[in-house]
């Protein structure tokens, strides 16, 4: 039910955090995955080592061109993860056009083109896995990430709109919910003792996950044990969200 052998798999911006458990749990399972960030190709063919999959690609995810070319490299899959995203933390009046630009295009924009490039070949084969990454900014922005939760919450509306469409073709296309997750994006921001006293405040479970807390519900959703499976959000955040 969770066995991914003859898999072929892509986890975005996978060369640490959260994409890293995925895309590890996913070779644990079967899988062959494609280790892929922007630019740094040692970094990425080191991680693609660790993991032995030997798979390894980079690309911008701000610029359609490097998402055609990631497509290339990879030809077909039958599991994309589109994990990676930026964030600026700004507060909302000093927002500029380049960050608002950056943030829509790196998360948003790239969700969408990277589900133009990759479902239909999972459509014609009646079987894919499309699986986001949102963040439990959805339901709880940060005043200081508006456009950032702006991009989870359109996301969200992507996934539930694209999996209504595909799903009779048997793909799934569903949103994987983290709250926080300690994963070097944050290392700083909780560093600071007073900030992640407020922040875990916040969460019932009482403490921050590990990126391998992420790790099951992708297999679940990315795997056969899913196939009912579609169109949903599923947090991972201790509660965060309630
Ligand atoms: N950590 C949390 O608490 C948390 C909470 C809610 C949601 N999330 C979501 O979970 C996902 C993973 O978060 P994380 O904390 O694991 O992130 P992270 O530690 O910052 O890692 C991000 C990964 O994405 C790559 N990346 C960044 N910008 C990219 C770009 N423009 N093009 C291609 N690759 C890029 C990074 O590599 P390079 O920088 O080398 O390219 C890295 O591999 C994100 O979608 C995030 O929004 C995280």
């Amino acid at each position: 039910m969770f066995n991914l052998t003859g898999k072929r798999a892509l986890v975005t911006g996978s060369t640490q955090g959260i994409g890293y458990a995925i895309a590890k749990v996913l070779h644990d399972y079967g899988a062959e995955v494609y280790i892929h960030c922007s630019k740094d190709e040692v970094k990425a063919q080191a991680v693609a080592a660790k993991l032995e999959s030997g798979l390894w690609v980079t690309g911008d995810l701000g610029d359609p061109e490097y998402i055609k070319r990631i497509y290339e490299k990879t030809g077909e899959l039958d599991i994309v993860v589109a994990n990676a995203s930026v964030q600026f933390r700004t507060p909302w009046n000093e927002i500029s056009a380049e960050e608002f630009d950056r943030q829509i295009n790196v998360n948003l924009r790239s969700t969408l083109e990277l589900m133009q490039a990759y479902i239909p070949a999972m459509q014609a084969k009646k079987w894919g896995r499309f699986l986001a990454v949102g963040s439990v900014q959805q339901y709880r922005p940060h005043m200081h990430m508006v456009v950032y939760a702006a991009s989870k919450c359109a996301i969200q509306s992507l996934v539930h709109n694209v999996a209504k469409q595909v799903a009779e073709d048997g793909v799934t296309v569903n949103n994987l919910v983290p709250g926080v997750i300690i994963t070097p994006r944050n290392d700083e921001a909780l560093a600071d003792a007073e900030y992640a006293r407020k922040v875990l405040a916040g969460i019932p479970a009482g403490f921050a996950g590990q990126p391998s807390d992420c790790a099951g519900a992708a297999l679940l959703l990315c795997s056969d044990a899913g196939r009912y499976i579609t169109g949903i959000e599923l947090p991972v955040d201790g509660g965060m969200k309630l």
